[in-house]
């Protein structure tokens, strides 16, 4: 039997949508017999992401277009060898009743910052705009998609 494909979720959340979406994700990729860690931003080191198949940076955007803190944090410690080579997937949270000139930005900044440190991302980011839940399908959808580019490998 083939061995189970490892995805590590790395994830800030504050009001707990982004921990919502994750979750989904998660089952959904489970569902499909890829293996999921979960990771909070605040505990979250380069050890984390060692020896994963692929890992999702999961942030909602606060304070006019940056990220969660501790995920800022998390990635201001990260070293090119850390990412370098290794494949990615981005969900990026926000709302446009908070900020209409940086929706969902989070996704941005980490699709440069993964881009710019020789990442991969393998798939259009997942940008989730107002509650997630109203978005349910759209989730569903897109850890699918991912679901079968991973199987694929
Ligand atoms: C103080 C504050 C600032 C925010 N700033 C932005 C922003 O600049 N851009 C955006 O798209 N959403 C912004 N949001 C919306 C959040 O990103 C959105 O509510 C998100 O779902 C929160 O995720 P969480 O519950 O996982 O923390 C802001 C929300 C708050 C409370």
């Amino acid at each position: 039997m083939d061995q189970k494909q490892k995805v590590t979720i790395i994830y800030g959340s504050v009001g707990g949508n982004t921990h919502l979406v994750v979750e989904r994700v998660s089952t959904e990729l489970g569902k499909n017999n890829i293996e999921t860690v979960l990771v909070k931003s605040l505990s979250a080191d380069a050890s984390n992401i060692e020896g994963s198949n692929l890992v999702i940076f999961a942030s909602p955007t606060y304070y006019h277009g940056l990220l969660e803190d501790h995920f800022a944090v998390f990635i201001s410690k990260l070293k090119l060898e850390n990412i370098s080579g290794l494949d990615f997937a981005i969900i990026g949270l926000g709302d446009k009743k908070y900020d209409s000139e940086y929706i969902t930005e989070s996704a941005q900044i980490l699709e440069d910052f993964v881009n710019d440190n020789g990442g991969n991302i393998v798939m259009n980011s997942l940008r989730i705009n107002g509650y997630p839940l109203a978005k349910e399908k759209l989730i569903t959808r897109w850890a699918q998609k991912l679901a079968k580019k991973i199987n694929q490998e």
